[in-house]
């Protein structure tokens, strides 16, 4: 069994004044939820306030960005091990806005993701195509390759902590979800790949997250899918309570799936 995961993406929102509250919401709404794991990705500036807040409960800390080297002259960077220091458990990396808006290539991702295995972060790697790739129908080819240009040079066994995000372009801060088939059959053919990559095993255990206008009306019924293990949610991440609840109509989902 996979146990979901809910991660919410806050992007370039969240002064330290909103960060503050948005996080403990999210974590006092959380205080009895189980069989769910639960990460805020913050911007960077708030990772330590968040992480104060989120100390000794079961909502973990996640960055949304790191650079491929430890350290180094590479002027408004952050480095992996300044991730682990502030409590850090994931880094969201090959975001499609990041691909898009300031031009990361799958070379570039695929070095981050190396970096962050091998300072003990968990990548959460993203991958989907534009809506463009979908009518020509290029949605395998493009996810295919970038998840195996993303795991280039990654060991299998190390295969096994990566969590993968299949985010649609055209779903992302849109309102329109992939329905819970359309992700699905993306998910199994993600996985599929993933047993070629790494193992049948591996590929059994590594969690695939779904992420384009998930909600509280969505969530659910998406999470249901055996294949979605969960949610990578941005706008609906920004309201405490819209987000505690999409967290437990995963878990919810999840539990029934199990059975
Ligand atoms: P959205 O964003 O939930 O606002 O569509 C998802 C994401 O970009 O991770």
């Amino acid at each position: 069994m996979r146990m979901p995961l809910c991660v919410g993406n806050w992007k370039m929102f969240g002064t330290l004044a909103e960060a503050r509250p948005l996080a403990t919401g999210v974590r006092d709404g959380l205080r009895r939820t189980k069989d769910v794991e639960t990460v805020l990705c913050p911007p960077f500036t708030a990772l330590q306030a968040v992480g104060e807040i989120l100390a000794g409960s079961s909502v973990v800390l996640g960055a949304q960005n790191c650079h491929p080297e430890p350290s180094g002259a590479h002027t408004g960077e952050i480095a992996p091990p300044m991730l682990t220091e502030l409590g850090c458990r994931y880094v969201i990396l090959g975001h499609s806005e990041r691909r898009r808006e300031v031009g990361e290539t799958d070379e570039l991702i695929n070095r981050k993701t190396r970096a962050a295995l091998a300072h003990g972060l968990t990548p959460i790697l993203c991958v989907g195509e534009t809506a463009e790739e979908r009518r020509q129908g290029l949605t395998f080819t493009t996810v295919e390759g970038q998840l195996r240009a993303g795991l280039a040079e990654v060991p299998a066994e190390a295969i096994a902590g990566v969590v993968l995000a299949y985010e649609p372009v055209w779903a992302i801060g849109t309102g329109a979800n992939a329905t819970p088939s359309q992700a699905a059959e993306v998910h199994g053919y993600l996985r599929g790949l993933l047993s070629e990559l790494a193992s049948k095993d591996a590929a059994g255990a590594i969690r695939i997250v779904y992420g384009g206008s998930v909600k509280g009306e969505n969530a659910e019924l998406l999470a249901a899918e055996s294949e979605i293990d969960g949610a990578l949610v941005g706008g609906a991440s920004l309201n405490a309570q819209g987000f505690v609840t999409i967290v437990k109509k995963t878990a919810r989902a999840g539990a029934v799936r199990g059975n």
